[in-house]
């Protein structure tokens, strides 16, 4: 997959001529059909670089949360490809797919998603025990230590704040390695501090981890956290961003609102 989007998305990555960790070619998602069909993606290109922290962001309805359910397999595209690493996902069967999502993908949700009975680190293992895989446990160690979480895990949920609450299921999603992590609007239920310290740590496990991950966001602050932006409007990738400061993505998002005056 050498085209020259890659060559110009890529940033020059020492030594590193790696494959993206995901990637769309031509990919569009239209919902319903006749009258009330609305094309969700239309036509998106688009390469997320190993061990970076991309953020996507756009108005409400310009297709955030469809692109990042297409790019990790919860979402069926219209036409169009797409990889997860070398893999081509369009086309896979459900059971690959699943197989699929469950070695290579990690996902963090508005809701945290944490089993009520379970404690910090029974959730945290949660899908390596269902999967019947063992944690490696200085992995693990690891991951506890980068969100912090070392002398929380025998609370139960109940018992966690709500930023630690989504640090858990952060942790949860890091656990099984995954090549990249998926999270859409993973801070949107959580106050401004909560939300710093979970988007803290996912900053870490880009640097400290090497993890690749995909935040959706509305919000100009987390997105800042994020190596680089790419902002949607109306299905279609209109602007990137690198470096972004939480100023310089409030400007560029307000240029969106000077557009919709409707
Ligand atoms: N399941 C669905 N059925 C019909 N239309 C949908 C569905 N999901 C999303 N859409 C439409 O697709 C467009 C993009 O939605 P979405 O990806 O959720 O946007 P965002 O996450 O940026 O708010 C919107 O117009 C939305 O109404
Ligand atoms: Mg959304």
């Amino acid at each position: 997959m050498t085209t020259a989007a890659t060559a110009v998305h890529n940033a020059p990555l020492p030594g590193a001529q790696a494959a993206p960790a995901a990637a769309a070619r031509q990919v569009t998602k239209a919902y319903g059909a006749g009258e009330t069909r609305v094309t969700a993606l239309d036509s998106v290109d688009v390469d997320i670089q190993s061990g970076r922290f991309t953020a996507i962001m756009g108005p409400s309805g310009s297709g955030k949360s469809t692109l990042m359910h297409c790019l990790a397999g919860l979402d069926t595209v219209s036409s169009g490809r797409i990889w997860i690493g070398d893999t081509e996902i369009t086309g896979l069967k459900d059971r690959q797919l699943t197989r699929l999502r469950r070695d290579k993908i990690g996902f963090i949700f508005q809701a945290f998603n944490l089993l009520p009975t379970l404690n910090a680190l029974e959730n945290i293992t949660l899908p390596m025990d269902i999967a019947g895989r063992k944690p490696d446990r200085a992995w693990l160690d690891q991951v506890v230590a980068t969100v912090g979480l070392a002398d929380r895990l025998k609370h139960r949920p109940t018992q966690l704040s709500g930023g630690q609450q989504q640090r858990v299921a952060v942790a949860r999603a890091l656990a099984a390695r995954p090549e990249i992590i998926f999270g859409d609007e993973p801070t949107g239920n959580l106050d401004s501090r909560s939300g710093a310290e979970v988007l803290t740590f996912l900053r870490r496990s880009v640097d400290e981890l090497g993890q690749t991950i995909v935040m959706v966001t509305h919000d100009p602050v987390a997105a800042s956290y994020a190596d680089r932006v790419l902002f949607l409007a109306d299905g279609v990738i209109v602007d990137e961003m690198h470096a972004p400061t939480a100023d310089s993505v409030l400007e560029r998002m307000r240029r969106f609102d000077g557009k919709r005056t409707s």
